[in-house]
């Protein structure tokens, strides 16, 4: 069973394979929205790229979605780590990086 650290939080959480990153995130209270972001989103849809967490190690993930390469098209430049939590399937142990500061 995968496990997913969050590590600004200090949170783990393990989940069945293949599943995201936002549920588990939200029900234990780490914040993958900033803000306003945390009313005004698209509930996991992959439409509004609000959910941004940088996320390794890549290889126990699906690869990027179409929406996440839309989203994050400018942020994927600066850090290739970069993801949408909602669109985010983990196969392996990874640790999230939380954008909220
Ligand atoms: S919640 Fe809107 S893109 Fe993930």
């Amino acid at each position: 069973m995968p496990k997913i650290t969050f590590v600004r939080e200090n949170v783990q959480v393990d989940v069945p394979e293949g599943d995201g990153i936002r549920y588990p995130a939200l029900e234990h209270d780490v914040p993958v929205y900033c803000g306003v972001k945390n009313v005004v989103n698209c509930h996991g849809n992959g439409l509004c790229g609000f959910d941004r967490v940088a996320v390794s190690p890549a290889v126990n993930t699906n690869p990027l979605t179409f929406m996440e390469k839309f989203w994050l098209r400018g942020d994927l430049k600066k850090n290739a780590s970069m993801r949408l939590s909602c669109q985010v399937q983990v196969f392996g142990d990874v640790t999230v990086d939380t954008q909220c500061k």
